[in-house]
Order: C-alpha cells, then structure tokens, then sequence
C-alpha cells in the first residue's frame, strides 16, 4: 500500500550563492553561481517522501506573495497535498539564503517570515491529515508548541511520530516523550545532550544519557561519516556511501523524509536508514534543495549498483 505522510513544518523559497570559499566578516567575493529553488525543512521533507511515491501532505503558512504562491504551485507539481499551507495575510513567506562553497558545505540564514506564525490550532484544523498518515514528520522551523501539538495529536491517534530537531535547540522532556523516531546530526545531538560528539565513540554515550527515556529508534547522520542507528539503544553504523559531493544543503532532509517513507513501509528500521542514508548521499551529488532530491527508481539503482541493499 502507499504510505501516507504529514509533514507539519516550514515552506521557504531558497536563494543559493555559490562562493569559492566562505567569505570573512566585511569582505565582499565574487560568487561563480546562483539558483533559486524550494526549500524550507518541512516542504523538503514532504517533497523528498513524495519522490519517492508516497501520498504527502503539507501543514504549513506561506506569505500572500510571489513566493507563496509559487511554493503552492511547487506541492501540486509534485502531487503534494497543500489544502493546509495557508496563507498568511501579514507576514512574507519564508526566504533562506544559502552560501554554498566548492567544498560543497554550506551557511544558511532563514528569515522565517509566514513560518513562525503557523499555530496549534492550524494543526487542529488538519487533523483529519495528520490522522489519516501513517507517519508524522516534524522539524524546529516553525513554533515549537505547534510542532508539539502536532506530536501529541498524531500519538493520540496512534500515528508514527518522527522528529527531526533542526535547526538545534533544547527541547522540553514532555516533547521528546512524544517522539517515536528522533533524526539528528551531530551538531543538533550537541546541542541537547549538551556535550560535544566530534569523535565516533562520543555519539553513542551522548544518545544514552539524553534519550535513554525518550524515543526507542534514533537515528544520528554523520555526513560523509554515515550514521548510526540506535535501536533501544543497540548501535548500528551505517557506512557511508563514497560520492562526489558538490552541495550538501538539504542531504539532512532528504534522510528525513526518505526514512519516513521506508518506515512506512516496513523493511526494518536499519534497513531503512541505510536506504535514507542512500537517498541522501544522492542528493549531495547535484546542486539545490529539492532538485537534488533522487527518485524511487533512482534510489533502487544507487543501491544495487553500490551493493548498499539490506
Ligand atoms: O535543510 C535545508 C533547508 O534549511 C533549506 O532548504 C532552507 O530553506 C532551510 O530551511
């Protein structure tokens, strides 16, 4: 069957510099590129799930503005259900600027606009949404209540919860409570467990001490390291896949809403993050947000062709 996915999180439009190298404070660089496309965490998220076939729906708030509108246009071009990105009558849609250097790193600023002012109650009215989905997706894009009423709503339901906490900040025990599957990068681990996780064997006594009664399943992305896998606290690294990177802005996301669908259907929560970590490593080999952002059949290719099927 089709999963069905909610993502309840952000919408922005992405403008994308590419930069030789990161500029310091007060110098001005010529860049050698630019490239506006669709981003924002949650519309992310919900594009990559759809790709990858699933039926997606959107909760979220653009702006009564170009950009909103063509963030509308973007969901429907691909299928996705945006009947609850409502639009915002006082606040401009989300806009991120990105610097992207040739070591295919990034620096982003999101200016959230219409995103912070995506409420509980909008969330209350899309609950037949979020109910009907067999997975919820949430990011820390928009306020942190409405992500909470989201996960508490969609628990209640018996709905799968997963919780991607980016960009960092500490959240309150009564919200993780509420998470089934938490998907984070060091930096985010950093920033709740409160020490550092530069080092392989700091992630995994970081994940214990922090989490130890909070989701079963945690999954922690290390970039062109991989990423472990905790399973009630049982560890498994996942190898990276070796590709040509030249821009990793958005790879977090296309993990995030890969593994939602990978969930959905059932092939094993290791299994799946090492099929998300496939999906991600695909997106780093071309530029943008979502136009990086691999197909079902794509993912299936990759996989065979690197021997990376589980
Ligand atoms: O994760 C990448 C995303 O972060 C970008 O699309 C940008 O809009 C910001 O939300």
């Amino acid at each position: 069957m089709t999963p069905r996915i909610c993502v309840v999180g952000s919408c922005n439009v992405d403008l994308i510099v590419r930069t030789p190298r990161m500029p310091r404070l007060g110098e001005t660089l010529a860049g050698s590129g630019f490239l506006t496309c669709h981003g924002g965490k949650g519309a992310n998220q919900a594009v990559m799930a759809a790709r990858l076939g699933a039926l997606v729906a959107m909760v979220g708030r653009v702006g009564n503005d170009l950009h909103g509108q063509q963030i509308k246009q973007n969901f429907a071009g691909h299928g996705v259900d945006a009947r609850h990105v409502l639009v915002d009558e006082d606040l401009p849609s989300g806009v991120a600027v990105i610097l992207v250097d040739d070591g295919a790193r990034n620096c982003i600023v999101v200016v959230a606009g219409a995103n912070r002012a995506l409420t509980p109650a909008d969330v209350r009215q899309a609950a037949g949404v979020v109910s009907s989905s067999a997975v919820l997706l949430c990011q820390l894009e928009v306020p942190l209540e409405t992500t909470a009423e989201a996960l508490h709503l969609a628990r209640a339901r018996g709905v799968r919860t997963v919780l991607n906490p980016a960009p960092a900040r500490p959240l309150p025990p009564e919200v993780l409570a509420l998470v089934d599957v938490l998907v984070l990068n060091e930096t985010e681990l950093e920033v709740l467990a409160g020490v550092p996780v530069g080092q392989t064997e700091d992630v995994g006594p970081a994940v214990a001490a922090t989490f130890g009664r909070g989701p079963a399943l945690v999954v922690v992305t290390r970039g062109e390291h991989g990423a472990v896998a905790f399973d009630r606290g049982i560890a498994t690294v996942i190898a990276p896949f070796a590709v040509e990177a030249v821009d990793t802005t958005g790879a977090g996301d296309a993990f995030v809403g890969s593994l939602a669908v990978f969930l959905a259907e059932e092939v094993g929560f290791v299994a799946a993050a090492r099929r998300a970590s496939a999906a991600a490593a695909l997106s780093v080999t071309r530029p943008g947000t979502q136009p990086s952002f691999p197909s079902w059949a794509e993912v299936e290719a990759f996989l065979q062709r690197t021997g990376g099927v589980v």
